[in-house]
């Protein structure tokens, strides 16, 4: 075990004590996703799910935090932040408002978003899809169906000419596996379907289109010119591990979660291996397809049966989902074990109303990964600000910054100016531990 204190020498010749020193190839971003923020009266399954009353606090994505036309002043507040890094999602129901209709307008609108972060020094980290499709494509089948996959690459293919030339870094697809089961097996998210069988179609085929996708942004940029290209999926992963360890149906019903929920299709994203319960692809070859390992990560399920458990005596956040900053790194070291490639935390985060306990969560999770030997390059917070939670709507809050949906004034938190802090030093001083961390408790 490395010292939980370092001493850092300053060009002045101080010495700072601090909690958590960062490696030097690590830095902080934030993340966010299309549909959580930008807002809009799009033709979207989100929109349309809101308009069929499935929203839990009512809570319209057409507000959300009205990004679309506030993007220049949340890009000088996370600037002002001293954030690094941002990953951000473009929405396609925007881009193409119907089939084979393409806005210029809306492409020349994120081209500028885009430079604008560069040139202040934020590099982007582009996600393609986020659980949101366009009507059009939704009222086809969607993922179900893989005569509708042309569609979603057509897409990534406009995606790629059109900000190819100032975007290297890209994240295909975001969560198939809470995607599918969500949407086709609780049916808790649009289209509200239950069928295993779908669920299992739409990971097998986003595993086909990562895949091609991957390929094709390598290509298409490499035409261009550029060598400097980096493709991977964001990999929602968790800990299973058995309510009773010495029980072995415990045991059995964690370990079939774990690769029915995320073993297989982690495996077949990664290396094109597809195994149970996947469906082979016949026009996909084994090979490697990310070039970074990009994680998203939150909390652990303890399984009794085949249902998501909490640990009883847990830390928990205000959404009742356990606090384990060990399950990060355990989740990291079995990804790294099937591809040794540079890792990213593409989204880690915690919904607290109150910004009572985000801090804490953000510094367990970070000592972690300052202690751990794995290549963690990259941290990106979940979310930059509060936004629109999917089925739980406005009232869930994950941001660094709290936004007033009735005002869109946009306020730092307490958490946010601990992130900057630690930008500042790179690391976690005694200072920021006392003024943000200390005082902090979990909720059990
Ligand atoms: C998703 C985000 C979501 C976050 C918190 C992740 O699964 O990618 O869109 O807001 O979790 O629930």
């Amino acid at each position: 075990m490395r010292a939980s204190v370092n001493f850092v020498h300053t060009e002045k010749g101080m010495v700072i004590k601090m909690k958590i020193k960062f490696k030097d190839q690590f830095s902080l971003g934030v993340a966010s996703a299309a549909t959580q923020i930008e807002g809009g009266e799009l033709d979207h399954n989100w929109n349309d799910w809101y308009a069929k009353g499935k929203i839990k606090d009512n809570s319209n994505p057409a507000r959300a935090t009205d990004h679309y036309r506030l993007w220049k002043e949340d890009a000088d507040l996370m600037a002002e932040m001293k954030i690094n890094h941002y990953r951000l999602g473009i929405e396609w129901a925007r881009i193409c408002p119907d089939e084979g209709k393409v806005d210029e307008a809306v492409i020349a609108h994120y081209r500028e978003e885009i430079s604008y972060l560069k040139n202040k020094g934020i590099s982007v980290l582009l996600t393609i899809h986020h659980f949101t499709n366009p009507m059009w494509f939704e009222n086809k089948g969607a993922f179900t169906k893989i005569e509708n996959l042309k569609y979603f690459l057509d897409f990534v293919e406009l995606v790629v000419k059109s900000f190819g030339d100032i975007v290297s870094e890209y994240i295909t697809i975001n969560e198939p596996n809470v995607y599918a089961t969500n949407s086709y097996y609780f049916g808790e998210w649009p289209p509200g379907d239950k069928s295993i069988f779908k669920a299992i179609a739409v990971m097998s085929n986003m595993t086909s289109c990562h895949i091609k996708a991957y390929n094709m942004i390598h290509r298409i940029r490499g035409e261009m010119g550029f060598r400097d290209t980096k493709v991977s999926f964001a990999n929602h992963v968790r800990v299973f591990d058995p309510k009773n360890p010495r029980n072995l149906w415990h045991r059995i019903c964690s370990y079939l979660l774990d690769r029915a929920f995320q073993g297989a299709v982690t495996e077949a994203m990664t290396t094109g291996n597809f195994t149970w319960p996947l469906k082979k692809a016949k026009d996909i070859s084994k090979g490697e397809y990310i070039d970074f390992i990009a994680i998203n990560y939150y909390t652990r399920t303890t399984a009794s049966g085949f249902a998501d458990g909490t640990k009883e005596d847990a830390a928990k956040n205000d959404l009742g989902w356990e606090i384990y900053p060990e399950g990060l790194i355990r989740c990291a070291d079995k990804l790294y074990k099937i591809l040794q490639r540079p890792i990213y935390i593409t989204e880690n985060g915690t919904c607290d109303n109150q910004d009572g306990f985000r801090s804490k969560y953000i510094y367990e999770h970070l000592k972690l990964i300052a202690e751990s030997k794995l290549p963690i390059n990259r941290f990106y917070h979940w979310c930059f600000c509060d936004n629109f939670e999917w089925v739980e709507g406005e009232s869930s809050r994950f941001g660094l910054v709290y936004i007033n949906y009735e005002t869109q004034e946009r306020t730092i938190k307490d958490a946010g100016a601990f992130y900057t802090g630690m930008i500042e030093e790179h690391g976690v001083t005694e200072e920021l531990y006392k003024e943000y961390v200390e005082g902090q408790q979990f909720h059990y």
